[in-house]
């Protein structure tokens, strides 16, 4: 495959989250230009409507309008969150500052995923929790007057650590938080701060405290650099040609998989720097490249969590061994992403084994052939979208109209940048 051209990807699905969710607690009319209209996006403009706010529909290439009103008010019915493990762990953390009960549900992908991660700490708080079918959902959160908080998380994660966070902004109470190793994303920590908000960092641990003042706010969202990734990936493997994907938030806690990608020998340049209402962003532009094999720390996942899935794809194509280290956290995700990553990676003809809590990839120059299970998980589907553009692949994918849950035109975007070499 040859790539060309510029793209503009969707915008960052966590910071639309964010956005959304601390536009509905404010009082007052917000604009976020950029949101991501994705499905999980769907899922928390929907939830908030449910708590009183109005969201306008979030429809590509429109700014969306929420008006909140200070405060949630009490949802008349349970509250699906869809697939949106984010919208449901940050929404817990809202809600436990808020004194009344609500359940919060989702598809079966979601009401598998573990929530005492962030229901234990909230219930430090002071929040009471009802669990309907053990770790999982539906549960039941009834907030409350809340205590402060010092705590160290057990595993360094964004949607604890901003569900903590959140609920000391709704409860009106100090937070101070250790992650374990490597630092996940900081954008509840930077909007927070932008808020005014005293968010310190001393010997690791972050604080929060309140007294800022949650106002009405403008807000442009920089574009994805996860999905991105998937785009940075095809260009890499590919034959010739260069691609532009222009607008990628550069973050330092999600562009971890860039440096990954650079050790094994990937060229990736980042023109065009600029901030954006506190994020930076950047254009990436991605030629292909002779690949080796690399070694990924514990303390760099957390940069890279969601990019693993596309790490291992490229992975499979390097000479050598690539380790993935202290990946366990991949189980719990939207499907249990080691144990498919390395199934459907054999499934199409490549060496892999989860060993332990780490993923071992040894790639080869074989075309990719087989069919691979989706488990309806967007970013596994997308990653083997990829392996499918290399020549001679035969990737059969069970379900890729799962892309939609982060990216809504991925199908045809990846068609796109592809100009088949004769
Ligand atoms: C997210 C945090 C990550 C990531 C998820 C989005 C967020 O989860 O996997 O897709 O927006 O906070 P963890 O930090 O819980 O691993």
């Amino acid at each position: 495959m040859r790539v060309a051209g510029t793209v503009r990807i969707p915008g960052d699905k966590s910071i639309t989250h964010r956005a959304l969710l601390l536009a509905a607690l404010a009082r007052g009319s917000s604009h976020i230009g950029g949101a991501l209209t994705s499905l999980d996006a769907r899922s928390s403009a929907r939830v908030l409507r449910r708590l009183g706010a109005e969201v306008s529909p979030l429809r590509e290439g429109s700014v969306v309008v929420v008006r909140g009103r200070g405060r949630f008010s009490r949802p008349a019915e349970v509250l699906d969150c869809g697939n949106s493990g984010t919208t449901t762990r940050l929404l817990l953390g809202l809600l436990s500052g808020h004194r009344f009960s609500t359940t919060l549900t989702g598809d079966a992908s979601l009401r598998r995923r573990p929530m005492r991660r962030v229901s234990a700490p909230l219930a430090e708080m002071g929040a009471r929790f009802t669990e309907h079918r053990g770790d999982g959902l539906p549960l039941t959160v009834r907030g409350g007057v809340l205590r402060p908080l010092r705590y160290a998380m057990p595993v360094s994660s964004a949607q604890i650590k901003s569900s903590l966070l959140l609920a000391g902004l709704a409860g009106g109470v100090e937070v101070s938080l250790l992650e374990p190793h490597g630092r996940s994303r900081d954008h509840t920590e930077r909007l927070l701060r932008a808020f005014g908000y005293g968010v310190t960092e001393c010997d690791g641990w972050i604080g929060f405290r309140p007294g800022g003042r949650l106002e009405p706010f403008e807000l442009q969202v920089p574009g994805d650099p996860s999905s991105a990734a998937f785009l940075v990936g095809a260009a890499v493997l590919a034959e010739a040609g260069e691609l532009r994907i222009a607008g990628v938030g550069v973050n330092p806690t999600r562009t971890g998989f860039l440096a990954v990608l650079a050790r094994m020998g990937a060229r990736i340049a980042v023109e065009e720097p600029t901030i954006h209402f506190g994020e930076p962003v950047a254009d990436l532009v991605v030629g292909p490249a002779g690949l080796r094999a690399t070694e990924i720390y514990a303390g760099e996942i957390p940069g890279l969590i969601d990019e693993i899935p596309l790490l291992a794809v490229v992975a499979s194509r390097a000479s050598g061994t690539t380790a993935f280290r202290q990946v366990g956290e991949l189980r719990i995700k939207e499907s249990d992403r080691l144990g498919l990553i390395a199934a459907n990676l054999r499934a199409v003809g490549t060496r892999a084994e989860v060993a332990g809590d780490d993923l071992l990839v040894t790639g080869g120059d074989a075309p990719p052939r087989g069919v691979v299970q989706t488990a309806a998980d967007h970013r596994l589907a997308m990653a083997f979208a990829v392996l499918g553009t290399l020549p001679g692949a035969r990737v059969r994918l069970d379900d890729l109209a799962c892309a939609a849950v982060s990216y809504p035109r991925f199908p045809e975007t990846l068609r796109g940048i592809a100009r088949r070499a004769r």
